[in-house]
């Protein structure tokens, strides 16, 4: 028992949270981040069920207690002690299976001199697991997928997306244009295994170039929701300054939220080149004063500015365990 809460394991997902004596399982998980699927939460829709593999638990309805091989409802159940736990419905990061769906394209709407904000609603929105960080696959007919990081959380009703399409990107600007004049769009989601299946235990850095800043903003709506409370600093780099699409809701961020920290990295002059940028963004994050043996980084860019940043990184004392991007699994260093 740690701080009068009990551990509690669930298998196969090997995702592990913490229960006080008088709290019920369901929203425990919650509480960690871990999106367990329920309905009712009265014991009754039977969506949270899962096994009782160790230990015992009490049932709140008829106040028996639960011994292992029987099942229980974790919106029903408190912990009398460390519990082990069956319910193959929550999966671990990137262990979801990517399906196709019809999306509806509720907006399209441009938030900056290139950038377009995109909400499409899902049909069975509730079936549909993924974890805050995924990316999904943008499907048009004769075209090669375009892969785009969400923006909301798992828990939004909408999924966002944040895609940027400058005038002479012919091809970014045929999907804006594809996604404008369609009702509903062919999508596949979730890919991914950069993200979060459970709020981590320790200190989060965020590290966003470009549009990268979409998959940060569903890692920090997420996290806002567990009330995860280690600090957490959010760097964001773009060339020039009109290039920081929502600066004014990081801003805001780290108004009402106290662990959060905006870091925001701007080019140091209009013809700075990318390389010179990523540099900047690279010794922005070194100057954090993170103690590297205890924190996670997640970062969201160009191959080049992600491995600029890993190498740089693992450097100082990172293990290379704590270091998450999409790049290391689409662009892996051969
Ligand atoms: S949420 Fe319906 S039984 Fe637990």
């Amino acid at each position: 028992m740690t701080d009068g809460r009990y551990r509690i394991l669930l298998r196969p997902s090997a995702l592990a949270f913490t229960a006080s004596p008088t709290q019920d399982l369901l929203s425990a998980a919650a509480e960690a981040g871990i999106a367990v699927p329920s309905a009712c939460r009265n014991g009754v829709c039977e969506l949270c069920e899962a096994r009782l593999v160790a230990g015992r638990a009490l049932n709140t309805r008829t106040q028996q207690t639960i011994s292992p091989a029987a099942c229980l409802m974790l919106c029903r159940s408190q912990a009398l002690g460390p519990l082990e736990l069956e319910n193959d419905a929550v999966m671990a990061a990137g262990q979801n299976s990517p399906q196709q769906m019809q999306a509806t394209v509720v907006e399209v709407r441009p938030i900056s001199h290139d950038v377009y904000r995109v909400e499409l609603k899902l049909p069975r929105r509730r079936e549909l697991n993924f974890h805050a960080g995924q990316y999904l696959s943008v499907l048009l007919p004769d075209c090669e997928p375009s892969y785009f990081s969400i923006a909301s959380s798992p828990s939004a009703q909408h999924i966002e997306l944040h895609i940027q399409a400058a005038a002479e990107w012919q091809s970014a600007q045929r999907i804006i244009d594809a996604l404008k004049s369609a009702d509903s769009v062919t999508i596949e989601m979730p890919h991914g295994k950069a993200c979060l299946a459970a709020a981590p235990d320790k200190p989060l850095l965020l590290i966003a170039a470009g549009t990268g800043f979409a998959q940060m903003k569903s890692l920090i709506d997420y996290l806002r929701e567990t009330g995860y409370d280690h600090p957490i600093r959010l760097y964001w780099g773009v060339r020039r300054q009109d290039d920081m699409y929502l600066q004014a809701l990081a801003q805001q961020w780290q108004e009402d939220w106290p662990p959060f920290t905006f870091v925001p990295v701007v080019g140091d002059s209009e013809d700075n080149d990318w390389s010179g940028h990523h540099d900047q963004l690279v010794r922005a994050v070194l100057a954090s004063g993170a103690d590297w043996r205890n924190v996670e980084v997640h970062a969201s860019g160009s191959p080049t500015m992600v491995y600029a940043l890993m190498d740089a990184l693992l450097a100082v004392g990172l293990p290379e365990s704590a270091f998450f991007s999409d790049v290391l699994e689409y662009a892996p260093r051969q």
